[in-house]
């Protein structure tokens, strides 16, 4: 097996890679905390590749140490991570930690490992993970099993269970299906990067961040629906939404942020929708703070039961039909609205009438499949949030530029003839341009 040195002093970033890199790449990982401790053991051991940040705290810690290797005639690859000074002679760099398929995609180049041969890893029917990486989990997302005194396997808990943490005391390691696996490790990665406080992290970051927690809370809302965990992390990711359209007074610093970080479609839209639907409510004349929450909350969730960015592109009947769907994945589709007004039903103290926006957020009033028009009796809060996903799809199709806002609106008053919604277009080109 090849020795990575990982420079990390992020108890739970450490944890992260080691728990990846194993799996993916099958790497034992030996951790230190910052240069010093690096610059010490990088000639006592064979290592086949060294992981490390740029800088840790306020500290460079790549250029420094590619010197003392340097210094020690030491060749092996630095792979460089985060924002700080990076070496000249380094295997590759990596700006944001948290971009995972970066860090293994790195790590298997520098050690001239191929994609083929990770999928060709041998792999026991039964993988393991040591124990001490499931304090993270509340629901396993799989089977968990445990060696028994007699060699055989047992599961002990199953699929969507309460992990009952005084049942794993004793145990150093458990273990999944081999089919399970990578799918448990994303688990237990997610729930780390969970955790993990923007303080922690540069902005490209909290990005990563960002767009891993609204994948996980979607799968757990659909998985065991709302409960403590859920709304915590659902409080969690409506302050990041509202937070950053506070950092970012101005949709274009907001959207070249994005747009350097690649940031996936559904996470782009869900922000983009709030901040254009914020922006409306701050500045229409029945605006609240009241309101403002409702619309950040609806933003938030309308979206929740999608899956992946495919599924989120989908916005008409002729798209969803044209789309290559399996049968689950086109009812995912059809019915995500009202799957998403269901979960907001249930969540405690939901501003009051959120849940049939969402369900209506596609023109139909019952929550299922697309609509080309929308009928006359919606609420005026519906009218801004249907205008803002409309114009959030014309960002995002543009999203490289050159912005011509007289052309979006025009594209929008194409599409809403009616004057309930001309009024609101008005406001939009007043507010944006
Ligand atoms: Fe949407
Ligand atoms: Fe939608």
């Amino acid at each position: 097996m090849s020795l990575t040195l990982l420079v990390e002093n992020n108890p739970k970033i450490v944890e992260i890679y080691q728990l990846n890199l194993k799996t993916y790449v099958g790497l034992d990982v030996l951790v230190v905390k910052g240069l010093k401790e690096a610059s010490l053991v990088v000639d006592k051991q064979p290592f086949a590749l060294i992981i490390c940040r740029a800088k840790i705290g306020n500290d460079e810690v790549a250029v420094p140490l590619s010197e003392v290797m340097a210094s020690k005639q030491i060749n092996i690859p630095l792979f460089v991570i985060g924002h700080g000074l990076y070496p000249s002679l380094v295997h590759g760099v990596l700006p944001g930690s948290l971009d995972l398929k970066g860090v293994v995609k790195g790590a298997a180049s520098a050690l001239g490992v191929t994609a083929q041969s990770m999928v060709n890893m041998k792999v026991e029917d039964y993988f393991p993970i040591p124990a001490e990486h499931f304090k993270w989990i509340n629901y396993p997302i799989c089977p968990i099993l445990r060696k028994s005194d007699k060699g055989e396997m047992e599961v002990i808990f199953k699929a969507n269970e309460m992990l009952d943490r005084s049942k794993i005391q004793g145990s150093s390691l458990l273990f999944v299906d081999k089919l399970d696996r990578l799918q448990m490790v994303n688990q237990i990665t997610a729930e780390l990067v969970g955790r993990l406080e923007d303080k922690d992290l540069n902005p490209d970051e909290q990005i990563q961040a960002g767009v891993s927690n609204l994948e996980m809370l979607s799968k757990k809302l659909l998985s065991i629906g709302i409960n403590e965990e859920t709304i915590g992390l659902a409080k969690k990711g409506m302050d990041s939404f509202a937070g950053n359209v506070k950092r970012y007074p101005k949709l274009g610093n907001l959207l070249q942020r994005m747009l350097s970080n690649k940031a996936g479609y559904l996470y782009r839209h869900t922000q983009i929708v709030t901040y254009v639907a914020l922006h409306i409510v701050r500045n229409i004349d029945w605006g609240t703070p009241e309101q403002e929450e409702k619309i950040a909350f609806i933003s938030f969730f309308h979206d929740i039961a999608l899956e992946n960015d495919t599924q989120a592109k989908i916005c008409s009947k002729e798209e969803l039909r044209s789309a290559q769907f399996d049968p689950r994945e086109k009812a995912v589709v059809e019915k995500h609205a009202q799957v998403a007004a269901e979960i907001v039903h249930k969540y405690p103290h939901a501003p009051m009438g959120s849940d049939q926006i969402i369900r209506q957020h596609h023109g139909m009033l019952n929550g299922v499949g697309f609509s080309d028009h929308f009928g006359a009796n919606l609420s005026p809060m519906a009218i801004v949030f249907i205008v803002a996903e409309e114009f959030t799809r014309i960002i995002i199709a543009k999203e490289n530029g050159p912005f011509n806002g007289r052309d979006m609106t025009r594209e929008l008053r194409q599409t809403f003839t009616t004057s309930r919604f001309q009024k609101i277009i008005d406001l939009l080109e007043q507010i944006t341009f």
